[in-house]
């Protein structure tokens, strides 16, 4: 599927400061001679079992199922990963990767802030000093997973420029690692950026998709008819797809639709005509650009799927006819939110909330003899001043008050 310069069709590739060159060169032998030894595949594997607590389940959905009236709802549980999302499984093979090649330092990016909670824990796991990088916005948010990560013993830098959200992270960790490479490891949170970060985030992620794959027949004994993902930067997308690729099952990535089709209104790099070809961040893929090709600023009502761009693993997948995209709008992931909570005691981060909205919509109109899985890339408690604003819970309004009220007398 990749070249040998990790090129996906037109997409991928390596575009970065000649500063950069070499030290992009020993992460590229390094993660090669990891992935061909077996003591590292097995330390990973030891990490993922006895520290993040894999494999995940495979959750039946009775309720929700009936609710719908069509295809049986299965969702594959990266919820329940250790800090409550599929970030960890990269983090985890990366940390290691960076341990193994001397590093002393991490450096990350991150949106929601469930990869900069996971860097940040296998950074303290690993005795490695973090710093994070973080949109100001981004902070605003999610700022729950910033007193974690601090309290990790990670620096959190927020990130000024531009939007302030993740792609103006990503440019920061890119300038810290042009000026420390000798003792810092770059560790990218989704499948994006320079080779051969998109095959190796893929790569880590992917075992969520082959222990779908054994669950799936256990339970009942076949492949899922489709298998949904939420579509950020696309790990989790990735992660849960490629063991099916040459599989009889329908790939369903979701992006975010956000308020309307309106440019800056939506974080969509395929259900549009704003986003092209086009390179940046280190990499080629689609981003969503201007006419002078300026990215241009996103929404979601999730801060995890509002990036820019997109895997050039997804976007050769896409192109391919292998992947089908489509969109779910912030109202109706609002509703596909509650809708599983109060059917079967889930609460689901807003990202997954996407896959599960599209995931519920097709459901209707399929037959009950079929199966499909929905990926819960991570669970929701990080949401919960979101969800409360969005639904105009007052009760929790004046909790807040009340709780800043006591705090200042
Ligand atoms: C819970 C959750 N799901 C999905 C995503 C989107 O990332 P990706 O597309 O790389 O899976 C994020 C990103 O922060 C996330 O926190």
């Amino acid at each position: 599927m990749m070249n040998q310069d990790g090129q996906f069709g037109q997409y991928g590739g390596s575009y970065i400061p000649e500063i950069l060159f070499n030290s992009q060169q020993e992460l590229l032998k390094a993660y090669r001679d990891a992935m061909s030894d077996p003591s590292f595949i097995s330390e990973v594997k030891d990490q993922l079992q006895h520290y993040s607590g894999r494999p995940t389940p495979l959750t039946y959905c009775n309720r929700l199922s009936a609710a719908i009236g069509g295809a049986q709802i299965y969702l594959k549980r990266e919820d329940l990963n250790h800090s409550g999302a599929h970030k960890m499984n990269n983090v985890i093979g990366q940390g290691l990767l960076a341990k193994r090649m001397g590093k002393r330092r991490v450096i990350a990016e991150t949106g929601a802030g469930q990869h900069g909670i996971a860097s940040a824990l296998v950074s303290a796991r690993l005795g490695l000093d973090c710093t994070i990088y973080m949109g100001a916005h981004d902070i605003e948010r999610q700022y729950p997973n910033v007193f974690w990560m601090k309290q990790l013993g990670a620096t959190v830098i927020p990130v000024e420029e531009g939007s302030a959200t993740l792609k103006d992270a990503l440019d920061e960790a890119l300038r810290d690692w042009s000026s420390n490479y000798a003792d810092t490891y770059y560790l990218i949170g989704t499948s994006c950026g320079c080779a051969p970060y998109p095959e190796m985030v893929s790569g880590f992620q992917s075992v969520i998709g082959e222990e779908v794959k054994e669950q799936a027949q256990q339970q009942f004994g076949s492949a899922p008819d489709k298998i949904y993902a939420c579509v950020g930067g696309g790990s989790n997308a990735c992660g849960i797809f490629l063991p099916f690729l040459n599989d009889d099952v329908e790939l369903v990535g979701v992006e975010a639709g956000g308020r309307s089709d309106s440019p800056g209104d939506h974080a969509m790099r395929f259900n549009t005509d704003q986003a092209r070809f086009g390179i940046a961040q280190g990499f080629a893929t689609k981003f969503l650009q201007d006419e002078q090709g300026q990215l241009q600023p996103t929404h979601s009502i999730s801060a995890g799927l509002d990036y820019v761009g997109v895997s050039p693993i997804l976007a050769n997948l896409e192109e391919q006819g292998k992947v089908r995209m489509t969109q779910a709008r912030d109202t109706e992931v609002l509703q596909a939110f509650q809708q599983l909570a109060s059917n079967e005691g889930i609460i689901a981060a807003l990202e997954s909330s996407h896959a599960i909205a599209a995931g519920l919509r097709e459901a209707a109109d399929m037959d009950p003899s079929q199966k499909i899985v929905i990926n819960v890339s991570g669970r929701g408690d990080k949401d919960i001043f979101n969800i409360a604003k969005a639904l105009r819970d007052e009760p929790f309004n004046d909790f807040i008050q009340s709780y800043l009220a006591q705090e200042n007398s």
